[in-house]
């Protein structure tokens, strides 16, 4: 049998075919625009992921037996806001997860609510990324949008719902919506007051792995594949990411070097960290896990070589780099302001250290690095909750480098495992398709069974020694520079 995963990513939608064996037989990608109408504001059409995810399900299957195709399900952009009139329309474009537009809502649910309510609730904070400040937004800037919302969901599950009719969600989607008490895998009532919308208003919330429907007849005509195509719910991009990378079970580990940059930590038990400066979220092996999330990481690199250098050769930039570890310029990747852990959308990005002799490899080595860094301040909320790592895996289009491997390797002192595909969040759509199609028992057994580790980074002693001084270093930054973000952002 076949199974699609659909990685409804920020810049693109990618799509992935895997057999039952876990062999990837073909992999397609498809751009849609990303509007930025306001500073610091994130927006996207849901009918443009539409459009992208029918001619990229087309263009996959074109060469392939479409009588087999089984099942379909996801991995998404999370916590973005969607809502559908009374006919199922688009009320306004998606507001994405990194949006900084919801700083007073923010403000109003963890000063005013209190943030030990919303924990006590949802098991997380306020972000302003997070979809409970952007019903709010809409609720106090935009009154006659609000009026008209009938159902509320994220990216993936709009595209569930163009292909089965059904409203659904999951659980570790569900889990950034700052409306979902984690622990208990349920809507919260609290939030739900809190935020002026009925329960009804949001759709039915499954495991990551299991059906929510089949393809509508008419759709599965319009893509050549059988009327029988079951939908799995999917999950968010970094739940789905870990099961693409085995990240399963408990105490594992995944890095995810895409638009955002994540550190997730699997768990079989639920957990908090006391300042929720780690989001806790349900996993989609139903299970749990903790997460730190950069709003900028492979994309504070892309800006750099694509905007500024004005270059697409990546590698031969990184070629120049030598001496790792040793860089006296450094760069905050606060292209978006930043979630974890500072949770500020007011931080910007900058350089610091340069002198006359600095180069243009200083500069893209201090952005990779930066990025690294950044990482590793996530990496430390989790080791104070006495969390212990040995590895980690990686994926996204950042992993394609082995320079920034090398990096992130010896920046957090983890051995870095390496996945014969660096296709995270589509590998994992696909295998929770094959479990809700009843190919495997459960996330853990499909994980077990295809997921390969094709090399390890290890990391150098000495590398980690000259890395730690430097991160000491790289933490002074930010607070230094704080107050003045304040003020450059007013
Ligand atoms: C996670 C987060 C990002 C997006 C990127 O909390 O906001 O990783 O899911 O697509």
């Amino acid at each position: 049998m076949l199974y699609i995963g659909v990685d409804l990513g920020t810049s693109a939608v990618k799509l992935l075919l895997m057999d039952s064996e876990g062999k990837i037989k073909n992999i397609v990608s498809k751009e849609y625009p990303l509007y930025f109408p306001h500073p610091g504001w994130s927006e996207q059409k849901p009918e443009d992921w539409w459009e992208q995810v029918q001619a990229g399900i087309k263009e996959l299957i074109k060469d392939a037996d479409k009588s087999q195709v089984a099942g379909i399900s996801f991995g998404g952009q999370m916590h973005g806001l969607v809502i559908l009139d009374k006919d199922d329309n688009v009320i306004r474009p998606a507001i994405l997860w990194n949006d900084g537009r919801t700083y007073e809502e923010c403000d109003y649910l963890n000063n005013v609510i209190g943030k030990d309510k919303l924990s006590e609730y949802t098991a997380n904070i306020s972000f302003t990324g997070f979809t409970a400040p952007k019903i709010l937004w809409v609720k106090n800037k935009e009154p006659e949008n609000f009026a008209k919302i009938e159902k509320i969901m994220l990216p993936k599950d709009y595209i569930a719902y163009k292909l089965t009719g059904v409203h659904c969600t999951d659980v570790s989607d569900a889990s950034g919506m700052l409306v979902f008490d984690v622990k208990n895998r349920k809507w919260s009532k609290e939030m739900c007051d809190i935020c002026g919308i009925k329960e009804s208003q949001l759709a039915k919330c499954y495991e990551s792995y299991e059906k929510v429907g089949t393809v509508l007849p008419e759709i599965a005509k319009e893509l050549g594949i059988p009327e029988t195509t079951v939908v799995a719910a999917g999950a968010g991009d970094n739940a789905a990411a870990a099961v693409g990378t085995g990240t399963v079970g408990d105490n594992m580990c995944n890095i995810s070097l895409g638009t955002s940059g994540t550190i997730f930590i699997s768990s079989k038990n639920f957990g908090v960290d006391k300042f929720n400066a780690l989001h806790s979220f349900a996993h989609a092996d139903g299970k749990y896990h903790l997460m730190g999330c950069m709003l900028s990481a492979a994309s504070c690199n892309k800006w750099w070589m694509d905007e500024i250098i004005g270059t697409k050769d990546y590698a031969a930039e990184q070629k120049q780099i030598e001496k790792l570890g040793e860089n006296h310029v450094y760069f905050l990747p606060y292209l978006m302001g930043e979630r974890s852990p500072h949770n500020n959308p007011n931080a910007r990005a900058t350089f610091i250290g340069m002198t006359m002799d600095t180069t243009r490899a200083d500069m893209t080595q201090a952005v990779l690095e930066g990025v690294g860094f950044a990482l590793r301040d996530s990496l430390e909320v989790a080791k104070s909750l006495g969390i212990k790592l040995e590895r980690t895996k990686i994926c996204g289009g950042g992993a394609k480098s082995p320079l920034w491997k090398k990096m992130i390797a010896n920046i957090l002192n983890l051995k870095v495992d390496v996945i014969e595909s660096e296709e995270g969040p589509a590998m994992g759509g696909a295998m929770l398709a094959a479990v809700a199609c009843g190919e495997y028992k459960s996330v853990e057994e499909i994980a077990a069974k295809v997921v390969k580790i094709i090399d390890t980074v290890e990391p150098d002693p000495e590398l980690v020694a000259k890395y730690e001084k430097r991160y000491a270093q790289f933490k002074e930054i930010y607070p230094a520079c704080k107050p003045v973000f304040e003020i450059i952002t007013k």
